[in-house]
């Protein structure tokens, strides 16, 4: 019993020590399988978007302007997010980041006479690759001057050691600069940035059960006589995803008015020659065609209770004053100031809904179940 205690003891050890040789071998082996593992470079990517010491100064990143907390726009709801330098502004809202990964590339759709996808609220870069390269970039948001400023800061991050886990050691600026922004776009492409854990999802599902307000609402907001907000706000699958996402990616222009608040308009000439007098022309001013001045992509409306302020220039603070917005724009004496570009103004499908009060509640009771994390 005793020698057979010994030899078993051995065995044991040899064991363990058999297996520690391999684990070493196999870490060693298997590295490069690593190397490409998605998980390391969503962790990567999620890194570099939260890590606020690649701005210029530090002290911004992706996450200051698309924080977890609402839905991945911006925490303090400003109507335009801060730049890192004190007194600079974007000129346009913080929109979701959530769900972009589903926005097609731009392109111009027979079927609905219009232009459809591309990612900002003008369509103006067709991958999450693209785009995670120009706040970066852009003096008004992030301020490097050169890709090569931003490599510079990455060597110096803690992140470097899991760059260089996913990616190797930096030899190239160009690359690594694609790198960066190639892990960020494939931490957006994971389910942490599209859930799809709404109410409406577990409703969807046959696991939640809406009020009748949220009902009312669903009916009303889907009925093409009435709300017609599924016009644009699709609530049928997205024929490329089988996904549920409240767009149709098509550009329309809203006849939202300007607003007087936003700071852009303050901005010193060198970012906004025409001051006051600035109109955003959204997808037109990008393809310089004016029958699309004033349009912008229909956003999708998943977690919109969760990113006042609305529309491309954060012109409401409410969901209530949105949907008061489409039911009376076009009504003599709304009282809503004339809209910042009005020739290609959508008047069918919104502007004079004739919603009463208790369906413009409804609606917002509806768009309050489209917020993710909802617990069973
Ligand atoms: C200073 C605030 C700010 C910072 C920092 C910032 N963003 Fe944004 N983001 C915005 C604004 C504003 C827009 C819309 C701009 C436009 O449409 O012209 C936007 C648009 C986007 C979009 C497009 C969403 C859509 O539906 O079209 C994505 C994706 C995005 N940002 C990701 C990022 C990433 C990744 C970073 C970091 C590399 C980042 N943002 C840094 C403010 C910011
Ligand atoms: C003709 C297409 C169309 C219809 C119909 C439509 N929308 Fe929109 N929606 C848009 C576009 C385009 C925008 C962005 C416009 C802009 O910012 O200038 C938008 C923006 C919004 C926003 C702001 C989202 C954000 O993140 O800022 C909300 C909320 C919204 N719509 C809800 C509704 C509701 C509710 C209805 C029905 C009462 C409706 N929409 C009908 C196209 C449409």
């Amino acid at each position: 019993m005793k020698i057979i205690r010994t030899k078993y003891s051995v065995l044991v050890v040899l064991l363990v020590l058999i297996s520690l040789a391999e684990f070493g071998s196999c870490r060693k082996s298997s590295y490069p399988a690593e190397l490409h593992s998605d998980e390391l470079i969503v962790t990567l990517g999620r890194r570099l978007f939260f890590d606020n010491t690649l701005s210029n100064p530090s002290g911004q990143s992706c996450g200051s302007c698309h924080a977890t907390s609402v839905a991945f726009s911006d925490p303090a709801h400003n109507i335009v997010s801060p730049g890192v330098v004190p007194g600079l502004f974007g000129n346009r809202n913080a929109p979701v980041a959530m769900y972009a990964q589903y926005v097609p590339a731009l392109h111009y759709s027979i079927d609905d006479s219009s232009y459809v996808g591309g990612l900002f609220w003008d369509g103006r870069v067709n991958t999450l690759e693209e785009q995670a390269q120009k706040p970066f970039l852009n003096p008004l948001e992030m301020g490097n001057t050169d890709a090569a400023m931003v490599v510079a800061k990455l060597q110096r991050s803690e992140n470097l050691s899991y760059y260089q886990l996913a990616y190797g050691n930096i030899t190239d600026v160009n690359t690594a600069f694609a790198n960066i922004a190639a892990a960020i776009a494939t931490y957006e492409r994971s389910e942490e940035l599209s859930p799809f854990t709404s109410k409406y999802d577990y409703y969807l599902a046959g696991k939640a059960t809406l009020t009748d307000a949220e009902t009312r609402g669903m009916l009303l907001f889907t009925d093409t006589l009435k709300g017609m907000c599924a016009n644009c706000h699709l609530i049928t699958p997205d024929a490329a995803s089988g996904k549920v996402l409240f767009t149709d990616f098509s550009y329309e222009n809203d006849g939202v008015p300007k607003n007087p608040y936003n700071p852009y308009y303050t901005l010193p000439g060198t970012y906004n020659a025409a001051g006051q007098s600035y109109i955003d022309l959204g997808l037109g001013d990008f393809i310089n065609d004016s029958a699309f001045y004033g349009t912008f992509r229909t956003p999708t409306l998943r977690n919109v209770a969760l990113t006042a302020p609305y529309f491309h220039n954060g012109c409401f603070g409410t969901l209530e004053q949105v949907v008061h917005f489409y039911n009376t724009r076009d009504v003599p004496g709304s009282g809503f100031a004339t809209p910042e570009y009005a020739p290609n103004i959508d008047h069918t499908e919104e502007g004079d809904l004739k919603l009463t009060p208790q369906d413009e509640a409804d609606i917002v009771s509806f768009l309050k179940t489209l917020t993710d994390g909802y617990q069973l």
